[in-house]
């Protein structure tokens, strides 16, 4: 099966979770894509629900299905957030912001009850750090900032670039805030929270993709099928 079949499978799976009235958060990226045009088909089969998007794109993918959005204005608590990641750990600690929307996905998923997090197996790992990890940072003093958050990663035992992310035409990628995204491939994170607080202790950074203690569970798929690693009930 290809990554994006087991993408679709976990994102089929999730959907049973949902039910009718629920205030949903729509997470960003090709696995939740397959979860909105899933939750797209259970709408117009007049299911009932009322969703919080977490990126532009999924905005859109959201109304081109006929999905009912609200905002966290209107609807500041959420029943439960559907979301893809880039990487989980054994503690369902998550690297996230690959697809670059991190700030939402993080203030959808605080606003959540439950999250849930649908991946193939290709994102599982003993330890937190393969993929880059995204710091979303004012542009404001961006060099400033990159040689704090260097500092920052230079204390904390990590000798790495801080890479600013462009987009495939080279130009630089600004997210749907408004800021840009500084990459850090880590290698391996020995304390997530310590690098958490840190990182959050520099001006300038806005936010960053370790998402620690919000995933409830954790839709994993793989060749032989699906497993469940934690309580998404
Ligand atoms: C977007 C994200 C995505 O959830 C993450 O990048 C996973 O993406 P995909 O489902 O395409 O593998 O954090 O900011």
């Amino acid at each position: 099966m290809s990554s994006d079949d087991l993408k679709r499978q976990a994102a089929l799976e999730a959907a049973k979770l949902i039910e009718p009235g629920m205030r949903l958060g729509l997470g960003t990226g090709s696995t939740a894509k397959h979860l909105v045009d899933a939750l797209g088909a259970m709408v117009a089969d007049g299911l009932k629900v009322v969703c919080v998007p977490t990126s532009e794109g999924t905005r859109k993918q959201a109304e081109s299905l006929g999905i009912p959005l609200t905002t966290l204005d209107e609807t500041p608590e959420l029943d439960l957030t559907i979301d893809g990641a880039d990487e989980f750990d054994p503690s369902l600690r998550l690297i996230k912001g690959g697809g670059g929307a991190l700030v939402r996905e993080k203030i959808v998923a605080v606003a959540s009850a439950r999250m849930v997090v649908i991946t193939d197996v290709s994102k599982e790992v003993p330890v937190l750090g393969r993929f880059p990890l995204p710091v979303e940072v004012n542009p404001f003093g961006l060099e400033s900032t990159r040689r704090q958050i260097l500092k920052v990663l230079n204390a904390a035992g990590h000798d790495c670039p801080v890479v600013l992310r462009r987009t495939p035409t080279g130009g630089v990628y600004v997210t749907d805030g408004g800021h840009y995204i500084l990459d850090c491939p880590l290698g391996q994170i020995a304390d997530p929270e310590a690098l958490s607080m840190a990182l959050f202790r520099v001006p300038g950074v806005v936010e960053h993709g370790l998402f620690l203690g919000l995933a409830k569970a954790v839709i994993v798929a793989d060749d032989t099928g699906l497993r469940i690693i934690g309580n998404p009930a």
